[in-house]
């Protein structure tokens, strides 16, 4: 078993836009945020740090840890320095090995031509120390390399995460647009919900918001509700530690008592359906009261708390006028039926001003290549705002 487990740098990746609330998520671990751009945020940590990572953000797509830096212009020099790393020190002689990336060099026209210099470099290196070849595989689920190489400067990390954190794989029933679940997380955080105050989600879909919202409220890691990571696929991957720091996860969530409702709604019973088999499966089902009806007919709770509306964009199938008055009713739905809570938004940017409202705040997010934003609505009691 390894002892030692100096810090390291990380790479913590995420959908475009998404990273200042992913920045926000590793702060709450306690780690440090030494920068932050557009698709991700660098940290530091130990590998038990990593494992936290793992379990615990909500808004992040892979945790990278870095491995080296080289310099390559072509992809016989990106080959020849790759070869000569100690990737026997991290990857098993007879494991399974994939090559990702995201490359922008020059000398490359094919995309899968570096996975694949990256691939024969480890192979070839493994194959001269141990005199047998580990496996390649691309799907993911096994010792993943990752590969950013930008003009000259390649770096070579190890991706602990294998597929996405985003699929936590409670969303075996995905219904029409629905939110990611890390977009999902990330509106719930902008929208300050800790479980503390009622939460509504009429127009619920598949249940995405509500059941992100479930997660945050019960203290449960997100990394608990899937197995299969590729940091358990490396030779530095501590069995021990990762069942220590699975343990903790476990202890640290919090029993229903306290948790203030949440309500999903959705007009379509399918979508209800869909939502409340994708709720039993992430085990937050009892803390979801799920309904079929107008979200104009949404039952709100006595205390006031927080109300989000993803509605439908119209923008690939149907025609976004057509939606005008839904978007209308909205606002009037906000404005008569929800004074005293905190009312919001996220839809595509065009539908914004059909709202009627006027908003407090407009935070934008990239969401399935779609510019979208996510409204505020301050909706006094006796509001006139319009
Ligand atoms: C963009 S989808 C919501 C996706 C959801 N956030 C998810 O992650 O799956 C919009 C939803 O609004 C519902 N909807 C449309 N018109 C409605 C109405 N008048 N009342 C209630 N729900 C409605 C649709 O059935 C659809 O499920």
């Amino acid at each position: 078993m390894p002892t030692a487990d100096p810090p390291r740098p990380y790479r913590v990746s995420c959908a475009p836009g998404l990273s200042p609330w992913l920045a926000q998520e590793v702060e709450g671990l306690g780690l440090p945020v030494e920068k932050t751009d557009y698709t991700g945020v660098a940290t530091r940590g130990t590998m038990v740090d990593g494992m936290r990572m793992l379990l615990w953000l909500r808004t992040g797509y892979h945790v990278l840890q870095r491995f080296a830096d080289i310099r390559a212009v072509d992809a016989d020099m990106l080959y020849a320095e790759t070869v000569r790393l100690p990737w026997e020190r991290v990857i098993p002689p007879d494991g399974c090995l994939t090559v990702v990336s995201a490359v922008d060099n020059p000398t490359i026209t094919n995309s899968m031509f570096p996975n694949v210099k990256v691939k024969d470099a480890i192979v070839d290196r493994l194959l001269k120390i141990h005199d047998r070849r580990p496996d390649s595989n691309s799907s993911g689920d096994h010792a993943v390399v990752h590969l950013f190489w930008k003009n000259d400067q390649a770096r070579l990390s190890l991706d602990f995460s294998g597929p996405k954190l985003s699929d936590r794989g409670y969303r075996r029933e995905p219904g029409k647009a629905p939110l990611r679940e890390t977009t999902a997380a990330a509106i719930l955080r902008e929208a300050g919900y800790d479980g503390s105050r009622p939460l509504v989600v009429p127009m619920c879909g598949s249940g995405t918001l509500a059941i992100e919202a479930a997660l945050i409220a019960s203290h449960r890691a997100p990394g608990l509700l899937r197995s299969g990571y590729g940091i358990q696929h490396l030779l530095s991957f501590d069995e021990e530690a990762w069942r220590d720091a699975r343990a903790e996860a476990k202890r640290q969530a919090r029993k229903p008592v306290g948790i203030a409702p949440i309500i999903a709604t959705d007009l379509d019973p399918k979508a209800v359906e869909s939502a409340r088999r994708n709720a039993t499966t992430a085990g937050v089902e009892h803390l979801i009261e799920f309904s079929t009806c107008d979200f104009a007919d949404t039952p709100l709770p006595e205390q006031p708390g927080t109300v989000i509306l993803h509605g439908e964009y119209g923008l690939r199938l149907g025609d976004p006028e057509e939606l005008a008055p839904t978007y209308r009713r909205m606002g009037d739905y906000l404005k008569q039926q929800c004074a005293g809570w905190d009312g919001f938004v996220f839809t595509a940017r065009e539908h914004a001003g059909r709202i009627g409202l006027k908003a407090a705040q407009r935070t934008p997010f990239e969401h399935g290549g779609i510019d979208c934003r996510l409204l505020r609505f301050e909706l006094y009691a006796g509001s006139t705002s319009s």
